[in-house]
């Protein structure tokens, strides 16, 4: 699938458009359209009702140690600055970035790459923004532009290495910048904070400083003993939150991929050390089978462990759960969601002060006066477990999944093209969108045949029947086909027409989206027969 047709249908149809575009966009930023506003909401309310609201806390699921619990939390956005400092955010939340002092644009450092070649007695580093033959072709486009060549001398050009990234560069005297026309014009490395600074009230100076939540984690770990205290929660449980996070990122890109405001839906998961990895374990199974449960495709989805060299500062284990997003290049995948295993990282830090790593642990890290150098709130964050007797700092494992990243895998997953007949047989291009019935936007469209012989009536009718459980459209302008064209490229999953026959017997005609099936239902069953299809509402 070639992403610009979803961005287009994306557009077009009212899913997504770019922040503020009448004033020219803001990079980094997106709005939800009318369909858009539907599709993410029904995956954060499939997210919240699989994790948190129908768990049933008496059962064990299947590969569980035991039955748990599971709660919900809503915090704020702007959190007590020291939040941040004991979490590490404030001191390790960076990427390092380049500036071009030729183009004026600014790179993230790990993301720039580029080959080495030799010409005309000169050796350059060509450096690139593209990936895989995308990049191979801007390099050679890049270096025949520099030493004035022109395509057919391609071979003049002795390309001495393959793609390098550019942190594997030392000496940038001799690199050509993505956008540059000289050498050296890209500035040393320098470590870039990615959140978002602000100022509460009417403290203008650091003292009023505060940041705008990177994460939502943060929020329920400092909420951690106002749960236990107010509810009758017990160790092994779950505090799950869905809500906006933002991150300055130097190179939002790929859509809504990697964007700066962005929506989080986060589990953190409070158990015995002794159970954890068992924990992570199941926590890493069951969030893999919740995508496919919702239509991502077994072969463009995979379950891939962190090498320890990829591990976040805090987290003993992390798997993420990918998928291959049509923008990236062929075999790459694209991260939707990480489970790391972070151990008492978190409850230590905001109890203890902010913690390094040292000698294969964790220790508080101290000032120059032997203070810790951020600390923590000094609360007693530890759990007594009434039974056993015992008093411990719970692990964590986190299931961490970005609402907007899994709403664009949704849609390409879903994007297909193919052909149907038209009214006189005809082939006819369809364009639709196989999106599971529990995340469609719409979940049928209810039509008249025409707009005459009281089918209209009859098809409003059953609309305003519909209409107090699902979210239905009913629409009875132009050719039926058109309209169901309209509907199958939005990923309506059923449509309902009302037809000369329906006078006669009181049946109505049911559509399938994917498989075009068309089957015979009572007026009066509409509602029973869409609730066996889409799941009861
Ligand atoms: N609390 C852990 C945490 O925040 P993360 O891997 O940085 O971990 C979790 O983020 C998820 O949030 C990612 O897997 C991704 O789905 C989403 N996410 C992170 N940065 C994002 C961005 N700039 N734009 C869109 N989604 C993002």
């Amino acid at each position: 699938m070639e992403m610009e047709k979803l961005v287009s249908l994306c557009k077009r149809r009212g899913f997504l458009y770019q922040s503020s575009e009448i004033y020219g966009g803001l990079n980094g930023f997106w709005d939800y359209g009318p369909l858009g506003v539907e599709l993410k909401r029904n995956i954060k309310e499939a997210w919240w009702r699989d994790m948190v609201t129908s768990h049933d806390e008496l059962v064990v699921p299947s590969g569980a140690p035991c039955a748990y619990e599971m709660v919900g939390l809503d915090c704020t956005i702007i959190m007590h600055p020291q939040v941040w400092k004991c979490s590490g955010h404030y001191d390790v939340f960076h990427d390092f970035m380049v500036d071009c002092r030729q183009s004026k644009r600014r790179y993230r450092h790990d993301q720039v790459q580029g080959r080495w070649v030799s010409c005309q007695g000169r050796r350059i580093f060509v450096a690139t923004e593209a990936d895989g033959e995308e990049a191979l072709q801007d390099t050679q486009h890049k270096a025949l532009k520099f030493f004035n060549l022109r395509a057919k001398d391609a071979d003049r050009l002795a390309w001495e290495s393959d793609l390098l990234c550019l942190t594997e560069v030392k000496d940038f005297s001799a690199v050509l910048g993505p956008d540059a026309k000289e050498l050296g014009t890209l500035t040393e490395p320098r470590e870039y904070n990615l959140m978002f600074k602000t100022y509460v009230g009417a403290l203008s100076g650091e003292e009023g400083a505060a940041f705008l939540r990177p994460e939502t984690a943060q929020g329920i770990f400092v909420n951690f003993k106002n749960v236990l205290d107010s509810t009758r929660v017990a160790v092994p449980f779950g505090i799950a939150q869905i809500g906006k996070s933002f991150r300055n990122e130097i190179t939002p890109r790929y859509f809504t991929f990697r964007s700066r405001e962005f929506e989080q839906m986060e589990i953190e998961f409070f158990c015995h050390p002794s159970q954890s990895r068992a924990w992570y374990e199941y926590w890493r199974n069951r969030r893999y089978q919740w995508y496919l449960s919702l239509g991502l495709a077994g072969e463009r989805l995979r379950l891939r462990d962190h090498t320890p060299e990829e591990l976040s500062h805090y987290s003993c284990g992390t798997a993420d759960i990918e998928y291959a997003f049509p923008f990236l290049p062929p075999g790459k995948f694209g991260e939707l969601e990480g489970i790391a295993h972070r151990g008492d990282f978190d409850l230590r830090s905001h109890m203890e002060g902010k913690l390094v790593r040292q000698d294969g642990g964790y220790v508080v890290e101290l000032g120059p006066d032997g203070k810790p150098r951020h600390p923590g709130s000094g609360k007693d964050l530890t759990y007594f477990d009434d039974q056993t007797r015992e008093r411990y700092i719970p692990h964590v494992i986190e299931p961490s999944a970005g609402a907007d990243r899994a709403a664009l895998a949704f849609l390409c997953e879903a994007y297909q093209e193919d052909q149907v007949p038209d009214e006189h047989g005809n082939p006819r291009d369809r364009v639709f969108l196989r999106l599971h019935p529990r995340l469609a936007p719409i979940k049928a469209a209810v039509f008249p045949l025409v707009r005459k012989d009281g089918m209209p009536e009859a098809a409003q009718r059953i609309y305003r029947s519909l209409k107090p459980h699902f979210n239905v459209f009913y629409d009875e302008k132009g050719a039926v086909g058109r309209r169901y064209a309209r509907q199958d490229e939005v990923g309506t999953p059923y449509c309902i027409t009302v037809d000369g026959q329906t006078a006669l017997d009181g049946t109505v005609t049911f559509r399938d989206r994917d498989t075009l099936r068309q089957w015979r239902v009572r007026a009066d069953d509409c509602l029973g027969e869409l609730r066996r299809l889409v799941g009861v509402s």
